[in-house]
């Protein structure tokens, strides 16, 4: 009998979901790289949350390839995709077409295409291509989680880091002014403890870069399940924890990523300050 925590799914079953995510991230990735002269932004929850007909263009090809193969899995994604899957392992993919759209907007190129797919709510294979650094990030639960750049492959392994004065950060902050001071107040408190702190502007590629160890650790108030269905099981499967700071689902609260005892550490600083 598979214990509750384990994938109801058959190796082979698993390893074409992940060739397959792999495939359509790529596809995904070159269409979104294609930028067109005329960018049309719109706002989304707030003034500052940016969305461009790139956004939705990538969202509906990846919708697409995923109707063509997998008719029966679910879909949920940030540009508006929710369907439930129906069959019965109850497999849902989790997109961001792009994460990180106000970086696509600058042309600064940390963005990337996110996929994660979950089995039965369990985090199964993790896509975070970034096509602007020609690298794509990927994890298989229980496989690890690798670098696939300039036509090698990489496996990768989180920094462990004892101590919070050795750390890098990485952090994001909110598209609601109304939580953004609660932010500012726990940048103000971490910043003379860590070594420094980065604000990216790809949560996907913030928890890549932890499994990576390009930064130590990375925490962001109120991410949604698109940003991080992807990059937390990369960074899982690279050695890190990743937990919310006060319990609970990830998309609640604060999101933590960073091998123990940095995690540990940095949780309890994180705990004092006034975001959730
Ligand atoms: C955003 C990015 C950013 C994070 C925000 C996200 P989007 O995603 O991941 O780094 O700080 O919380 O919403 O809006 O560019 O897809
Ligand atoms: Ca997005």
């Amino acid at each position: 009998m598979p214990a509750d925590n384990e994938l109801k799914i058959s190796q082979t079953e698993l390893s074409d979901i992940a060739a397959l995510a792999l495939q359509i991230g790529k596809e995904a990735g070159d269409l979104a790289a294609n930028r067109p002269a005329n960018l049309e932004l719109k706002t989304k929850s707030s003034k500052t949350d940016l969305v461009t007909q790139m956004d939705t263009a990538t969202e509906r090809l990846i919708v697409e390839r995923l109707r063509e193969n997998r008719p029966h899995d679910g879909v949920i994604g940030e540009e508006g995709t929710a369907t439930a899957p129906t069959g019965e392992h109850q497999i849902t993919w989790v997109i961001d077409p792009i994460d990180g759209t106000t970086n696509y907007i600058y042309e600064l190129p940390a963005w990337s295409v996110s996929i994660g797919v979950e089995v039965a709510g369990i985090p199964a294979v993790g896509v975070v291509v970034a096509p602007a650094l020609g690298e794509t990030f990927f994890g298989v639960r229980g496989e690890g989680a690798k670098l696939i750049a300039k036509g090698k492959s990489l496996s990768l392994k989180a920094n462990t880091i004892d101590f919070l004065a050795d750390a890098l950060v990485v952090t994001g902050f909110s598209y609601l002014a109304a939580d953004r001071g609660n932010q500012a107040d726990a940048v103000f408190e971490l910043l003379p403890m860590v070594r420094d702190i980065r604000r990216l502007g790809s949560a996907a590629l913030d928890l890549s870069y932890v499994a990576a160890g390009r930064v130590d650790a990375f925490y962001e108030q109120g991410l949604n399940h698109w940003d991080y269905a992807a990059g937390a099981l990369i960074a899982r499967e690279a050695g890190a924890r990743v937990e919310s700071l006060r319990g609970g689902p990830l998309f609640k609260g604060t999101t933590i990523a960073a091998a123990e005892p940095l995690f540990s550490n940095l949780s309890t600083i994180l705990a004092k300050t006034p975001i959730p």
